[in-house]
């Protein structure tokens, strides 16, 4: 069994540079109890799998108390485990087992709102207009004669109005559904209350966190109107009053502080959707975060020039303030890379049609291994491994994401990715628990498990094996920031990186080029090479060292 680095005398210094971070969504994961939800038990008795595979670290999805109103991104006790995932206890034992496999564990910290049920909340409508709890989150009275409309005109992240009224007449402030309250972080008492909980999961031995909706905690001051409707389209794209305001900044060189005194390099992962690459390199500065997600990176196509316009802005963008690059393709809010791949671009990332299968998952590896061969670290989402499409077809009285409700069943298709993943070939919920699973799983899900692919040669859980394999191997991958495109015809990326070459075929017909050197791994079938060429097969990328 190998050693947890941040154990050993010499903790790997900058580990997280070059990691390779998988996400678990734990109710989607591994259900130990049968109640068709998966939780922490079910969590700690895969974590074999996740050595196998050959990831560094794993970032847990929430499992504080909540009434899930929003899948656990609606906290009710920051300290606490709800029960539908297990104990305190259950949390500690995986962050033990981890450890003793070499694995690090990062939490969700979700600071940008609260629960309707969290004690402060709800002892804040208690107390009525005016008392000090309403203070810590954005109570306002509303506009017009009768106090009867919303205090502004922003909207929520999940549609409609961003303001729920209350019985007393006040308005409070939600960016996501009315149950998940944005804290007001302008007071000190929630700055205490967050500087309180990250050390109460860091003492519990946790190696960092990834901190939801980064960029939103500070508003605008005087909470300024917008003047246009329409305004989740512009998110990521234009500066909002209620996003990426840079008073955000300050609170993040505090929580840097705090971790500094911890041994063993914990990190803070920033959850930022800014409009440009340089807005996100902000949150990353030295005495600031470690990490943010590459958001930009995840909504390209599959498109070698956009590819290769993305990567270097990105690596451009994280340079002069010394982070890493990140490269995420898929997560728990959007529709997996292996369906968005199967469909024609400029769909946007969550979306309902399943496309053209074969294409679809052809593409997602290539993807895959050209994100593995990048700079920097990479982020894998649970059940990417296994070439999991989205499931597109859930009818919509099953659909639990509160904004596919909330917008009437024309957007928020984020269940299609949550579907419980398969472990075996047969069985109740395919492996994934001894019951049901609380989204309904497809037909022939079984032929997709980590049972039916392990040992098969060519077989997508066995490709990512072999490339973690490869990527801990190759000296250097993953870390840096260098790398140098060379010539290759249009709609191939190829790059050189120390020893080694990528080669990503993007279009849909073969291409033969130059060998450059000797193929190391492929995510398509390869015909060796005749003479000083290759031909490199459509929609497949292959790793050669050189
Ligand atoms: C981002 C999370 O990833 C998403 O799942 C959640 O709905 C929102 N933040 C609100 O917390």
């Amino acid at each position: 069994m190998s050693k947890h680095p941040a154990d050993s005398a010499a903790p790997a210094a900058d580990w997280w540079r070059g990691a390779v971070i998988y996400q678990v969504y734990p109710r989607s994961f591994a259900d130990s109890n049968g109640d068709g939800m998966g939780d922490l038990a079910g969590v700690r008795a895969r974590l074999p799998h996740l050595q196998d595979l050959g990831v560094d670290a794993v970032w847990l999805s929430p499992f504080y108390a909540s009434p899930q109103a929003d899948a656990g991104y609606d906290v009710a006790d920051y300290r606490a485990i709800d029960p539908v995932f297990g104990t305190l206890q259950d949390a500690e034992a995986v962050i033990r087992d981890a450890h003793a496999l070499g694995l690090r564990i990062i939490v969700d910290l979700v600071p940008n709102h609260s629960s309707d049920q969290h004690d402060w909340f709800r002892r804040a409508l208690a107390e009525g207009p005016g008392s000090p709890l309403r203070g810590r989150y954005h109570f306002r009275p509303g506009k017009g004669e009768h106090g009867e409309l919303p205090p502004n005109d922003w909207e929520s992240v999940f549609g409609g109005p961003a303001w729920t009224r209350v019985p007393d007449g006040e308005w409070y402030l939600h960016l996501f559904a009315p149950e998940q309250p944005d804290f007001n972080w302008d007071h000190p008492a929630v700055h205490d209350e967050f500087r309180s909980i990250l050390r109460f999961w860091l003492d519990l031995g946790v190696d960092g966190f990834r901190v939801d909706v980064a960029h939103g905690l500070v508003k605008a001051a005087g909470l300024p109107d917008i003047g246009r409707r329409d305004q989740v389209k512009l998110l990521g794209n234009d500066t909002m009053p209620f996003f990426d305001q840079d008073g955000v900044h300050e609170i993040y060189r505090g929580w840097r502080q705090i971790l500094t005194e911890y041994a063993g390099e914990r990190i803070l992962v920033a959850e930022a959707w800014t409009p440009t690459v340089e807005r996100t390199a902000l949150y990353v500065r030295p005495d600031e975060l470690h990490q943010a997600f590459n958001f930009q990176y995840l909504g390209t196509y599959w498109d070698a020039a956009e590819l290769r316009a993305v990567i270097d802005s990105s690596l451009a963008a994280m340079r002069p303030v010394g982070a890493p690059a990140t490269w995420v393709l898929s997560n728990h809010d959007v529709t997996r890379h292996a369906t968005r791949f199967a469909n024609p671009p400029g769909l946007g990332t969550q979306l309902r049609t399943p496309g053209d299968r074969a294409l679809g998952l052809r593409r997602a590896r290539a993807a895959t291994l050209l994100m593995l061969a990048l700079p920097g670290s990479a982020y894998l989402y649970q059940g990417e491994e296994l070439g999991l499409p989205d499931v597109t077809d859930l009818p919509d009285e099953v659909r639990q994401d509160p904004s596919f409700h909330r917008a009437h069943g024309q957007d928020g298709f984020r269940d299609g990715c949550r579907v419980p993943i398969p472990w075996t070939k047969d069985g109740p919920s395919y492996g994934f628990g001894t019951g049901g699973s609380w989204l309904p799983q497809p037909e022939g899900w079984g032929e997709l498990s980590v049972q039916a692919q392990t040992g098969v040669p060519g077989s997508t859980l066995e490709l990512y094996r072999e490339a973690l394999r490869v990527r801990r191997a190759q000296p250097g991958l993953g870390a840096g920031d260098a790398l140098q495109w060379l010539d290759a015809p249009e709609g191939v990326l190829a790059f050189r990186r120390e020893g080694f070459v990528c080669t990503a075929n993007t279009t849909g017909a073969a291409v033969r080029i130059p060998v450059p050197g000797r193929a190391l791994l492929a995510s398509g079938d390869m015909e060796e090479a005749d003479g000083d060429h290759v031909v490199l097969p459509a929609d497949t990328t292959v790793w050669w060292a050189v």
